[in-house]
């Protein structure tokens, strides 16, 4: 007898898609078996016809953000519950330390927020915004390592917001993240180019939110990328990249990883489905974010990219502004940068990648799920179904079809990049630990359920994600 079976799946392993059960028992997955292995329960859920996949894990949330002068509407029980109904069972989200504040301080200040709003289990991403004082960041790093974040955002842009990180603070923060084996996420862009070019356009009148990808080119993201990789590649470390947006980056990440560097690079559905072309229509100025959205080409190369895994993983990086928030500047330089995808990362990849593109759903999977588990120190507890792994589970219906309007949706704002997109594919049902949190799309869990996760990198499983 065990607490739950559920029966008859097809459940997506890494050695492939097996027609079995699944057995659960309390939080964890008790074992797998033939159909009809497992013959009592208290529970029976049966998935004939569906998939059934590891839940889904997102390394790159930015819940209740507060940048460029906005802070998101959108309340964490409500965005994690979204990410829930579409199929994200845990999180990374960002730790920004406030002015003067602490990494460790704001780490602690997200984790308690989370801890009374959180739907889901979410674990936090250390940031270095301040390097007033760089021998510092190593002990701070071993600090955040022991309290299980080992991983540590930098960027190479964002001066206005005091964020920017110069090649010798970098450095000092990769060789803080070598000595503890963690890793270092960068969004990569030239500042100087960028952001100067951005002023001049506004200064000749050039307001339209176009100008954005053009004072913003594929070049700013690539030398920005070059740059780090070749300060990681010094300091030994491991290194990742947010919100790649490029297809020169995939195959510079693909190069660097054919020599044997551990080079990560994640990637948004946004950017596989939406070219710069998006900032003309109306509704442009939504969808400014940075990186600009690019061109077909650059779609085709990531694609070619999560097929070949030369990048790992795929991030929502969600950030729900709302369309006042996105109206309330003529400029595009002042219209905060960010958008809602915590909701539809998980779908959109399986009916983009698998259904469009004959994506292996295997490799949808790792992208949505495993490989973050194995980057970020997650791994097996989470990203894989197999004996004693969470049961985070996500029964997926492939056939079922769903209006992506923001009005279908559950994340606390009022647009998305998929208003008036109809996907095929959607979750019918989502498991935490063990326990139904999401069935016919409606969140049944209540908002502080989510547990804290602390994370430890192992090399053994980086070097497979
Ligand atoms: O435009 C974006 N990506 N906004 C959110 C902040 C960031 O850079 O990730
Ligand atoms: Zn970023
Ligand atoms: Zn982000």
């Amino acid at each position: 007898m065990v607490d739950k079976i559920i029966k008859n799946g097809k459940v997506v392993t890494p050695s492939g898609i097996l027609d079995i059960d699944i057995a659960i028992e309390g939080e964890k997955i008790a074992g797998l078996g033939n159909f009809g292995k497992f013959l009592k329960a208290e529970e029976t859920i049966d998935a004939k016809g569906k998939l059934v996949i590891p839940g889904g894990i997102d390394p790159h949330t930015h819940f209740e953000l507060k940048f460029m002068g906005a802070i998101v509407p959108e309340k964490w029980d409500q965005a994690s519950a979204a990410a829930a109904i579409g199929g994200t069972t845990s999180y990374i989200d960002h730790a920004f330390p406030n002015k003067g504040e602490d990494p460790m301080a704001a780490v602690e200040r997200r984790a308690k927020r989370a801890k009374v709003a959180s739907a889901s289990d979410f674990a936090m991403m250390g940031a270095f915004l301040d390097f007033s004082n760089l021998e510092e960041i190593p002990g701070k790093i071993k600090e955040l390592s022991k309290k299980g974040v080992p991983s540590f955002k930098v960027f190479t842009i964002y001066r206005p917001e005091g964020w920017y990180a110069n090649d010798w603070d970098i450095l000092n923060v990769l060789w803080g993240a070598r000595d503890i084996g963690g890793v270092v996420c960068v969004h990569a862009e030239n500042a100087f180019v960028g952001e100067e070019w951005q002023k001049r356009f506004v200064k000749e009148g050039k307001i339209e939110p176009k100008y954005h990808a053009k004072a913003k080119p594929n070049f700013v993201e690539f030398e920005a990328m070059q740059r780090v990789i070749s300060l990681a590649n010094f300091a030994g470390a491991y290194s990742y990249f947010v919100h790649m947006s490029i297809k020169e980056g995939v195959e510079l990440v693909r190069n660097e990883r054919h020599q044997g560097h551990l080079v990560f690079a994640e990637t948004t559905h946004k950017y596989l489905t939406h070219t710069e072309d998006a900032y003309e229509g109306k509704r442009g100025r939504y969808y400014l974010v940075s990186p600009s959205l690019r061109k077909k080409e650059d779609i085709e190369g990531l694609w070619k990219g999560i097929a070949d895994g030369s990048v790992s993983t795929i991030g929502s990086d969600h950030a729900a502004f709302s369309k006042e928030q996105k109206e309330a500047s003529d400029e595009f330089i002042t219209v905060p940068n960010g958008s809602p995808g915590v909701e539809t990362r998980v779908p959109v990849m399986y009916y983009e990648g698998v259904t469009r593109r004959n994506l292996p759903i295997t490799k949808f999977v790792d992208v949505v799920s495993t490989n973050v588990a194995k980057i970020f120190g997650l791994y097996p507890k989470k990203g894989i179904i197999a004996p004693g792994s969470d049961a985070d589970l996500v029964i997926f219906d492939p056939d079922k079809e769903k209006s992506l309007d923001t009005e279908n949706l559950h994340i606390g704002t009022d647009w998305n990049y998929y208003d008036g997109v109809t996907i095929k594919g959607w979750p019918i049902l989502t498991m935490s630990r063990g326990k139904k949190i999401v069935e016919n799309e409606q969140y049944i869990g209540k908002p502080g359920d989510g547990k804290e996760l602390f994370r430890e990198i192992k090399r053994e499983h980086l070097a497979t994600a």
